[in-house]
């Protein structure tokens, strides 16, 4: 199942420092500094409106942001740079992939066209290259068997590994999962958390926006609060969900555990 490419990596280092971002006046990110060790499991929880999905987007160069600066590996990304393609984003695209809750497969390709579109276009690899590859992962993910199947023809949480599967297909050293679950009905979210847990095995940094507590209980090395614009509070799983330390921490878990 492992991939020894995934292992055999430099330091993969996910940071975020004195992170800021506005919408019109809205502060929406206030001073965010998170730092994801290479093969980390991070889980990013928090109020709806706290900024995870905000942040995701920065980290990926997704938004623009007002201030601070991010680091992915050895690729810088400033305020002043970012919303532009630039080489740094395309190098932090390519050692992050990410997930997003509503999938965004390709309707009129198969689940293996969604798979090979990307490694023929930005690796320029052969077809044949890219649906050995692409077969591969689709027994990875669980889904051997289902390469011709269109994405109308598969249930949510198989278009949910599809997503996986396409990418890992560009190699990434790490995912960034934005309730990547949140679709799902609870039996398909099981063989989705199971495919993470193996990617984690694997040896990918996996920094996951989730409102799945048991399964950040579970597979988390670290889990994250963001609330009101900034990180609230972190810790081990159990630390956190058993024994807050913040007031804002209590609230929102009395909520989501209610
Ligand atoms: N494109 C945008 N334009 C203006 N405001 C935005 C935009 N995207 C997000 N926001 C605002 O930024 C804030 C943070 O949104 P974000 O989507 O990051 O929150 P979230 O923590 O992911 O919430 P949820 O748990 O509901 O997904 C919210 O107040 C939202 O309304
Ligand atoms: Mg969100």
């Amino acid at each position: 199942m492992s991939d020894p490419r995934l292992i055999e990596r430099t330091d993969m280092r996910i940071e975020a420092a004195n992170l800021t971002k506005r919408y019109g006046d809205r502060d929406v990110l206030t001073g965010v500094n998170l730092s994801v060790a290479a093969g980390e499991t991070v889980a990013l929880i928090g109020p709806s409106g706290g900024g995870k999905s905000t942040l995701l987007r920065c980290l990926n160069g997704l938004n623009s942001f007002d201030g601070g600066s991010i680091r992915v590996g050895p690729h810088l990304l400033t305020a002043a740079e970012s919303g532009r393609l630039t080489p740094a984003v395309t190098q932090v695209r390519r050692l992050l992939g990410m997930i997003f809750q509503d999938f965004q497969l390709f309707p009129h390709l198969t689940a293996l066209g969604n798979i090979v579109e990307a490694p023929m276009q930005v690796l320029k690899r052969s077809r044949a290259e890219a649906e050995k590859q692409g077969l591969e992962l689709l027994t990875r993910v669980g889904l051997a068997g289902r390469a011709s199947a269109y994405p109308n023809e598969l249930s949510g949480g198989q278009k949910q590994r599809v997503a996986i599967a396409r990418a890992l297909a560009m190699e990434p050293r790490g995912l960034l999962c934005d309730e990547i679950t949140s679709a799902l009905d609870p039996e398909l979210k099981g063989e989705v958390l199971d495919v993470l847990v193996n990617l984690k095995r694997d040896g990918l940094t996996l920094l996951l926006v989730t409102h799945e507590i048991g399964f950040a209980r579970r597979a988390a090395d670290r889990v994250v609060v963001l609330a009101d614009g900034g990180i609230v509070e972190e810790g081990l799983p159990d630390e956190v969900f058993d024994r807050p330390k913040t007031e804002r921490t209590k609230q929102f878990l009395s909520r989501v555990l209610a």
